[in-house]
């Protein structure tokens, strides 16, 4: 499948095309800080701000660069309305921690305004009231119940009719005084106090392991930091202790597009509660009005081609806004756990001084900022309420039981399906810029088509824990929809938690491969 004509060839976020983001050298020798944070996006920046705003020394690790993971591929919503959330937090958790949550994730949101108020920092913040709508009458009635939770939690929100698009709503549900921003703008700034504070960043340098008893980091070229306190931050976790992550949360991918179009936009951030699901936003774009199109949600290497979803994002700019001219386009990735609360807090009781955020459900600036509060409060010893809600360690049989089950259950059958399945076809007939799957000596094996001609074969057994990976057409990427690492078509790493990359192969052990299946 080709890429639409109205569709930008390559995926590229809006938000990292925008801005100049400084560089860092790799990690060359062994150091010590009080503080080794991994992961540089939202949650590790923030981390280390406020951590080396209290003195401590720190140091940041990135695998890639600052800011290319799923921050930099957000919508930008900071918000605590996180879809139809409320009323199921209060049916499986209890009022309190559905409250808990709720100011857990206004107070980052505050957080953020006054961050940028206060340093009158450049980033494009506006508020804007989030708005849920439903298409259906099935969930109009979510929604209807949505609204009775908002108001047993006290949440400032109003149920109405309509909302101002062509779009063929049964109600919507709004929550006042939001926000929206430039993600990166805000943390760059960010960035630049961590340094002015002595802390230390290095990009390109992949954390592997934590060494038990001194929380010592590793990492790939065999360098060490040595620390009191390790702070995972690196969206999947790169190190799980013996916390079992890798069984307690799944993938999803979703996708945005970023127009200018001839229609004024009205105002608000939407997001439909149904699927498809879909969500709006405007952004400012060299003094212009953008809109920014996202939705298409679904489980990491599961589901249709996926340039469909790009396509069907495209129809639907195209059907509510005048003339869209397509400008980026780009797709995320998100972690969701057995709950739905994100884990935030000690890797496991017995190590209490490695701490770890993730699982954001793709709400990661308010959880992100959330998190970085929290684990900060936890190095330096301070009281957060919020500290027993987000604890990794806990265990609610109402729905996590099920779903831990459920979870597993899919994992395993990825781990199953690779193995049997046997598709492959022939290496001449993949078309330029397709892909397609093999199989030669029981191995199965992928196998790319840039547009010059030349092929790249990988092994699709992930590296992580045996998923097999599947073939992301839309971003030409293999991803594993097992904890949803990501590879190049060349096999590279580009988003864990697999560390090594997929092996590769020379293309002449396909070339006397020839048998049915049709490339990707
Ligand atoms: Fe875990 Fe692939 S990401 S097996």
């Amino acid at each position: 499948m080709k890429v639409s004509d109205r569709l930008p060839i390559h995926p590229e976020p809006y938000w990292r095309d925008t801005i100049e983001l400084p560089e860092f050298d790799a990690l060359e020798n062994d150091e010590s800080a009080d503080v080794v944070i991994v992961g540089g996006g939202i949650t590790g920046i923030t981390a280390a701000y406020l951590l080396s705003k209290e003195g401590k020394e720190v140091v940041l690790l990135e695998a890639n660069n600052l800011l290319n993971g799923t921050t930099g591929h957000t919508t930008a919503k900071i918000t605590a309305q996180h879809g139809l959330i409320y009323d199921e937090f209060i049916q499986h958790l209890g009022k309190t921690k559905a409250r808990l949550y709720y100011e857990s994730q206004s107070e980052a949101l505050e957080f953020i305004k006054q961050t940028i108020n206060e340093k009158q920092l450049k980033s494009d913040l506006q508020t804007e009231h989030a708005i849920l709508y439903a298409t259906t009458k099935e969930y109009a009635v979510k929604l209807e119940k949505e609204y009775e939770a908002y108001k047993a939690l006290h949440i400032d929100g109003e149920l109405v009719d309509d909302i101002p698009f062509p779009i063929d709503v049964h109600n919507a549900l709004s929550m006042k005084n939001q926000a929206q921003f430039h993600p990166l703008h805000y943390l760059k700034h960010l960035i630049q106090e961590v340094l002015d504070n002595g802390g230390r960043i290095y990009e390109k340098t992949t954390a592997v392991n934590v060494e038990n008893s001194d929380a010592t980091v590793v990492t790939r070229n065999d360098k060490r930091v040595t620390c009191n306190n390790v702070l995972v931050c690196s969206h999947f976790p790169f190190y799980e202790g013996m916390g079992f992550y890798s069984t307690r949360m799944h993938a999803d991918r979703s996708y945005a597009i970023a127009a200018k179009t001839n229609t004024t936009y009205p105002g608000g951030m939407y997001l439909s509660v149904d699927q498809p699901s879909r969500s709006l936003r405007s952004a400012t774009m060299n003094g212009e009005e953008i809109v920014i199109v996202g939705g298409e949600s679904h489980k990491t290497g599961q589901g249709k081609d996926t340039l469909e979803h790009y396509k069907a994002l495209q129809d639907y700019t195209e059907d509510l806004f005048e003339n869209p001219d397509i400008l980026y386009r780009w797709s995320a990735q998100d972690l969701i756990t057995l709950d739905k609360l994100p884990y935030i807090g000690e890797i496991t009781s017995t190590q209490p001084n490695v701490l770890i955020a993730t699982g954001f459900r793709k709400w990661g600036m308010t959880n992100g900022t959330a998190a970085a509060l929290l684990m900060r409060d936890i190095v330096m010893g301070n009281d957060n309420p919020y500290k027993r809600l987000y604890t990794p360690s806990r265990f609610y049989a109402d729905p996590s039981l099920k779903n831990f089950l459920m979870e597993n259950a899919d994992v395993a059958s990825h781990l199953i399906k690779g193995k049997l399945e046997t598709p492959s076809t022939s290496i001449k007939n993949i078309s330029h810029d397709e892909a397609a799957l093999f199989k030669t000596n029981g191995q199965r094996k992928g196998a790319y088509k840039d547009n010059e001609g030349n092929v790249f074969v990988v092994d699709t057994t992930c590296t992580h824990m045996g998923c097999e990976v599947e073939w992301n057409h839309g971003d030409r990427t293999w991803d594993c929809p097992c904890h949803g690492s990501r590879f190049s078509y060349k096999g590279e790493v580009i988003e864990g938690p697999a560390e090594k990359p997929l092996q590769q192969h020379d293309h002449t052990i396909l070339e006397n491969i020839t048998s049915e299946n049709s490339g990707y």
